[in-house]
Formats: structure tokens, sequence, C-alpha cells
């Protein structure tokens, strides 16, 4: 693939309903996935792990990019290969996590801001070096009573606008990802208001801060409501009040919209994008850059075995063309049944 520019490059990533496969849990949050199938977390399980998902057939034609944690972007396969050229033999772009996780916000409780600008030029540089076309910066979003805050938001924000600017400074494309969390009982409602204060605030910073919005793809929440809410709203719902948000506060020349799951279960997620595919009337890609959504399946297959590798990488390819059909308003639950 010949790639010259940023913009070519985010365009590439989520062209004809492909997606991208958030494969950047770091160690502790690795650890946590393996101890849900009782599999230990050493550096190379998750490496047998990983290359079992990059060799997948599902990698082609489904996912247009890979998130890597440093690790991982390093590490290469059993058979010597390095594991982000086999990404990149798939024609997939390889992609790296460079925020450095959460500290608590001194006099607001309950709310964190997501650090990692330390240094950041030197490892973006680094990263570059290794083949990394995009980056990903997560900032989180907490609802609760008073939550969130103006300071959490602008905290958030300003660092994700510093973060991207950098990253296109370093000629990577940034991915933003203002995640509102599902936790909690909040209503759909809330998470509407407390999602649209965050993209109007992370939206006049990456302008204020110079950045290119056409090489930019965002990583955001759905509307739902909150995972202990009494009150469930529908896929129809969830559908017609996300795109509300969206259009409403996202510039028309941002190239992609890959949604995070957020712990959305893997066919729901698959849903809700299918349903608002369906809906249409916007201008950008709308698109998946799930976790575990993509890959809970294949994980319960895999179970840390050798000799379950290729059912796994089957589970895998399932979903992955799965959420590609949902980018283009073509799935249908039917199809699910394999
Ligand atoms: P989930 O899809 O599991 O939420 O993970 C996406 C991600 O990369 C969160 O930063």
């Amino acid at each position: 693939m010949s790639l010259n520019n940023l913009e070519e490059i985010a365009a590439f990533i989520v062209a004809d309903g492909k997606g991208i496969l958030a494969a950047d849990e770091s160690n502790p949050t690795c650890g946590k996935r393996f101890d849900s199938i009782g599999v230990e977390s050493t550096e190379q399980s998750r490496r047998d792990y990983r290359e079992m998902l990059f060799r997948s057939k599902g990698m082609e034609e489904n996912i247009g990019g890979v998130i890597l944690f440093d690790e991982t972007i390093r590490q290469s396969a059993a058979d010597g290969t390095l594991l982000r050229e086999i990404i990149s033999d798939k024609n997939a772009l390889p992609g790296i996590k460079v925020d450095k996780g959460l500290q608590a916000i001194k006099g607001c409780p309950g709310e964190m801001v997501t650090v990692g600008l330390e240094g950041l030029d030197k490892r973006l540089k680094e990263y570059s070096s290794f083949e990394a076309k995009f980056t990903k910066w997560r900032a989180v979003i907490n609802i609760g009573k008073g939550l969130p805050t103006d300071k959490c938001i602008d905290l958030n924000m300003q660092a994700l606008a510093d973060y991207a600017k950098l990253a296109q400074d370093n000629e990577m494309v940034p991915i933003v990802e203002p995640e509102v969390l599902m936790d909690g009982d909040h209503t759909l409602e809330q998470c509407y208001e407390a999602t649209e204060r965050s993209l109007i605030s992370l939206f006049a910073k990456l302008e204020k801060s110079g950045v290119n919005i056409k090489a930019t793809l965002l990583k955001p929440n759905m509307i739902t409501s909150g995972k202990d809410c009494s009150q469930q709203a529908g896929v129809d719902e969830v559908a017609s009040k996300t795109l509300k948000c969206l259009t409403r506060n996202v510039p028309d020349e941002l190239p992609g919209i890959t949604f995070l799951s957020g712990g959305q279960s893997d066919s729901l997620a698959t849903a809700h994008l299918d349903a608002m595919n369906k809906l249409g009337g916007f201008s950008w890609q709308l698109s998946f850059s799930y976790g575990r959504a993509l890959q809970a399946s294949a994980l319960k297959a895999w179970g840390g075995k050798q000799e379950n590798l290729s059912a796994a990488q089957d589970k895998f390819s399932h979903r992955a063309k799965m959420n590609k059909l949902a980018s283009l308003g073509k799935w249908e639950e039917g199809l699910e049944v394999v």
C-alpha cells in the first residue's frame, strides 16, 4: 500500500467498512482477561495469543489497523517474524497506545486525568521508527453525583489535544478517545449530556491546538444507559441518540469515527453499529475500534491451548466480518448463526 500523508492513512484505516482491532491492553488488563480463562499472563502467552489474532483470516478485508501495546510492537512471533510485520502483511497498519494511564485529579474525587505527555515526543519518534502509523490516547470520564466536573473534562480534553498535535507533528494519525464510562446506574440522557460536553470541549481544543481534523480519528463511546441502570435503552434508541450527539458535535471533515465497545456484549456492539449505519445521514465513516467485543469469543475458544488456535481464529474472523458488515449497514442477526 502506498499512503502519502496522514489524511490518506486515516482514510485507509476505515475504508470500505474496515475497522480497528484494539489489542493494546496493558499487561495488568491483559492479566485480567487471561484470568477469566484460567491462563497465566506472561510475555510469551500474550505473544502467542496476539500472534493467533494477527495471523487469522479475519484480519484481511475487515481490519485496517491494530492498536498495540508497547510490549507487542517490539515483539516477534515464534518463528522470528515481528508481530507488527504480520499485521502489515495482512494489509493493516500497526498503531500504538501512547498514553501512560490515569492519575487522580486533586480536588475532584472520583475523577482522573490521563497522563503521559512528559517524554511523549521522544516515545513517538521511537514508535515512528517501528513503522507505527497511528496512535491512541484514552481519556476517561465518569458519570456520578455532580460528575463529570468541568475541570475533569477540561484537563482531559486539553491533554488529548496536546497529544494529537504531537502525534501529527511526528507523522502519525492520532486517535482521540474520550470514553464516558458505562459504569454506574445513570440514564441514557446523562450519558448523552456527559458525552456532548466532552465532545464540545474536545473539538474546540483540537482546533485551537492546530490539529488537522482530516488526519484524526475519533474513538467515542456510544450513548447507552449505565450498566446498572434499571431502564436499559434498546438498540434503536442507542443508535438514534448516538447519531444525534455525534452529528451535532463532530465536524463533517473528520474522516472516521471508530467506536469503543466499553463492556457491551459482542453482538450488541455489532447491532448498535449496524443500526447507526442503516440510519445514515452523516459524512464520516462510522466504524469500530473494539477490544473486548472483537476478542471475547476468540479468547474463550483459545483458552491458552495450542490445539484451539484455529477454532479461536475462526471466532475472531467471524466477529471481524460481522463488524465490517455493520460498518456498511449490511449486518443481519441471522448471519450470527455459524
Ligand atoms: P473496548 O472495546 O473493550 O472498550 O476497548 C477499546 C479500547 O481500546 C479502550 O481504550
